[in-house]
């Protein structure tokens, strides 16, 4: 049985051309600024971005924490979404390593966060008794609500929001989190340096939908990315001869079908007829609405890049596990939802293939309120 591994794009492996790219890689030291891989693609991330410089990193969480560390001292306080990645899943990075407080916002339910919350999120520097306002973080596209693509007039809303501060607060610059920024740029069908445009710092993952093994990018202006540097440094992210995996990150971002910007838009089509289908299945719940995580219709229009979250009439352990039985790994994600994530290498008849082991699986698996429980076992 073929295993249709849906947990998450990061799962993906280096493409065969990939691999040969990192065999042959010309590499040097790149603490000495030594290898040509690497700065080929620091400078090709920053050209696309419209940025002035970049910096290669081990992941999307020493991107942000090196963004963090860019623009925050210690003491001084982030304004980010409640459901953000830096605000729940990395540690507390923030707090450990940065010394900063995080001042949570609730996300709308398309991801957005209200640029008037924004603005009264600052606090006053007149007080004391306040932390300090240092940065502003955005997360595009946003995991918890589907993975929804953030467009450039909102990046901008909230960059001028961030800007000019509030009261006697001085603005403060804006760093984007997007692990999955490409999926915004193919989703919106806009330009990646319009959508990083308003921002001071962006941080991309070449190893989730972009299929390279390893690394993310941080992109911003030349003296934002010397202090992100030292930050690599001082968390122990300066490598010696890392081209071998940049190299991938190269491959990744080339111009058209050569490269896997403009595929992402199969796993978006995907994702979609993957909805389309979970919806019509007995069992199944709710949209994945962290605004209103109550019950109600699931709604695959909300489905525009590569997650479908939904809620199933089950104990979702149970049905996890019938799922994986039936060959399907999907994944548990906040508020009782369950997270199928289209990426490469799933192909069209492996959507098909899902929907019908997760009709299955949801067959199979107790209904806790009505004590229903159909057959059990693997279906053929
Ligand atoms: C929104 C978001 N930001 C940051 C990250 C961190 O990426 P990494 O797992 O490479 O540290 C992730 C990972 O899933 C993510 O979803």
């Amino acid at each position: 049985m073929r295993t249709i591994d849906l947990r998450s794009d990061t799962v993906t492996k280096p493409t065969p051309e990939m691999r040969r790219a990192m065999a042959e890689a010309e590499v040097g030291d790149d603490v000495f600024h030594d290898d040509p891989t690497v700065i080929a693609l620091e400078e090709r991330a920053a050209e696309l971005l419209g940025k002035e410089a970049g910096l290669f990193v081990a992941s999307g969480t020493m991107g942000n924490l090196v963004a963090e560390l860019a623009h925050v001292a210690r003491g001084q306080e982030i304004i980010a979404g409640r459901q953000s990645h830096v605000v729940l899943d990395e540690a507390a990075g923030h707090a450990v390593v940065a010394g900063a407080s995080v001042r949570t916002i609730e996300e709308r339910a398309d991801g957005t966060l209200d640029p008037t919350a924004v603005r009264e999120s600052f606090r006053d520097p007149t007080d004391e008794h306040q932390p300090i306002t240092g940065l502003v973080v955005i997360e595009n596209c946003h995991a918890h609500t589907m993975n929804q693509p953030l467009t450039p007039a909102y990046t901008a809303e909230i960059a001028a929001v961030a800007h000019a501060g509030h009261g006697t607060a001085p603005g403060v610059p804006l760093h984007v989190d997007g692990a999955r920024f490409w999926n915004a740029v193919v989703a919106l069908g806009v330009s990646p340096a319009e959508l990083a445009g308003p921002a001071d710092s962006v941080s991309f993952c070449l190893s989730k939908g972009l299929a390279c093994p390893v690394g993310s990018v941080v992109v911003g202006r030349r003296d934002v990315i010397w202090r992100a540097r030292r930050a690599r440094k001082l968390l122990g992210g300066g490598l010696r001869q890392v081209g071998v995996l940049a190299a991938a990150g190269l491959i990744a971002l080339r111009d058209g079908p050569a490269g896997m910007i403009e595929r992402l838009a199969e796993d978006h089509a995907n994702a979609r007829r993957l909805a389309e289908a979970i919806a019509e299945l007995d069992g199944v719940e709710s949209a994945g609405d962290i605004a209103q995580p109550q019950p109600g219709a699931f709604d695959p229009a909300r489905v525009t890049t590569n997650f479908v979250l939904f809620r199933v009439r089950r104990d979702r352990a149970a049905f996890l596990e019938a799922a994986a039985a039936r060959g399907v790994l999907l994944d548990s994600y906040p508020h009782d939802q369950v997270r199928a994530v289209t990426h490469h290498g799933i192909e069209p008849g492996d959507v098909t293939a899902a929907v019908i082991a997760i009709r299955d699986a949801l067959a199979a698996t107790h209904d806790p309120r009505s004590g229903r429980h159909a057959h059990a076992g693997v279906a053929g």
